[in-house]
């Protein structure tokens, strides 16, 4: 027994530890407001806070010192904390790309998730989008939509799509375009809401999912953009597409070869496929030094392997198990026979262009 290693190992864990129990506080933090209570304020008694937020000072104060002990609000002495410009970003503002309170939302419901998740071990089937939003409890379609909005709403239409040659023309002209696997469609909503001319149409498997792509078509107000059950009937395989885009779920379907399949047939003869996958390097080894490799395995075992297992056959690429390689022969099998991948630096996404 090495006990340096032990010792190491000893503190790797707790750490772990500390840092589930601090995740839940950065989502008490969040969830009432009191990071937006502090923000911008300067440093403020605890009393300050509490009655900013409209909450009892005992527990807020008792938080405050938490917060403190993990250095993400600062202790100035004689009673005051201080939320710096620099936290204000990352836990107060909402719609800074830079903003990570949102990827503690919903924390309580999808951690329950892990009681169910054994079953998957022993049983070897996942549980899938669609029955992980069971009775609308696990907040996983809430908790993507408050992650990825900031993206969409900012770097999609700006920075992804003029990356695909002409396809901006050809959306202001007029285009039939899909989203797979849309999630709460705020994809489909924002270039719908940016392209009025072109007819958007998003397609899910979760019901949850699609109620919410539903509120947020009419919420903005667009009434080009149109969503469908998958279980009504996939892709028209009627060669009537120009752009068919997949945001983060190639990995996630059960068959991404049908996937690819349907997506070859949906598209006209000039028309794209943009994926958009998680990044990986092939092998274990390199994988293992992916800056966000342990998010990725982790968000793998609780989401992405459980849909692409959720039914019997299921490909269960889990997030990293489609490297570029892989990827592009997924789409030659299907009759693609152009794959370039786009020169767009992103911590976890690789981007594709994919062209019959
Ligand atoms: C990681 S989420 C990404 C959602 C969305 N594209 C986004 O970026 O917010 C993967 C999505 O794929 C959907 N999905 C899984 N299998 C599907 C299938 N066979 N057909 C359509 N959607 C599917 C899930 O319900 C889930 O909403």
């Amino acid at each position: 027994m090495n006990q340096k290693k032990l010792g190491e190992l000893s503190k790797k864990i707790m750490g772990a530890y500390e840092g589930a129990l601090v995740s839940g506080m950065v989502y008490l933090g969040d969830e009432m407001g009191l990071y937006r209570a502090m923000d911008g304020r300067g440093p403020m008694t605890s009393g300050e806070v509490a009655s900013q937020a409209g909450l009892h000072e005992r527990f807020v104060h008792e938080w405050l010192c938490l917060q403190a002990a993990v250095g993400l609000v600062e202790y100035e002495g004689d009673g005051m904390f201080h939320l710096s410009a620099e936290a204000g970003v990352l836990l107060a503002h909402e719609d800074d790309l830079r903003s990570m309170a949102r990827w503690f939302d919903n924390l309580p419901q999808r951690t329950a998730l892990l009681s169910e998740i054994p079953r998957s071990f022993k049983t070897g089937v996942g549980i899938s989008w669609a029955d992980t939003e069971r009775g609308g409890t696990s907040g996983r379609v809430q908790w993507m939509e408050r992650l990825l909005r900031p993206w969409y709403e900012q770097v999609l239409v700006q920075s992804v799509l003029p990356e695909l040659d002409g396809l901006i023309d050809d959306l202001n002209d007029g285009a039939r375009v899909a989203d797979v696997g849309c999630g709460s469609g705020v994809a489909v909503v924002t270039m719908a809401e940016a392209f009025p001319q072109s007819d958007f149409h998003g397609w899910e498997i979760a019901p949850l999912a699609l109620d919410r792509c539903r509120e947020n078509a009419i919420q903005a107000g667009v009434t080009n953009a149109t969503f469908h059950d998958v279980r009504d009937g996939g892709l028209p395989e009627d060669g009537s597409f120009s752009f068919v885009a997949t945001f983060d779920c190639v990995h996630d379907m059960t068959s991404p070869d049908d996937l690819a399949t349907a997506i070859y047939k949906s598209l006209n003869s000039e028309g794209r496929w943009l994926i958009v996958d998680p990044t990986s390097k092939g092998s274990l080894e390199e994988n293992l030094k992916l800056p966000l490799a342990v998010f990725g395995y982790a968000a793998s075992v609780a989401g992405c392997l459980q849909s692409g297992m959720s039914e019997s056959g299921g490909a269960g690429h889990g997030v990293f198990g489609l490297p570029a390689p892989a990827m592009q022969q997924l789409t030659e099998r299907a009759g693609f026979s152009q794959f370039r991948q786009l020169d767009i630096d992103h911590a976890m996404n690789s981007y594709y262009e994919v062209r019959p």
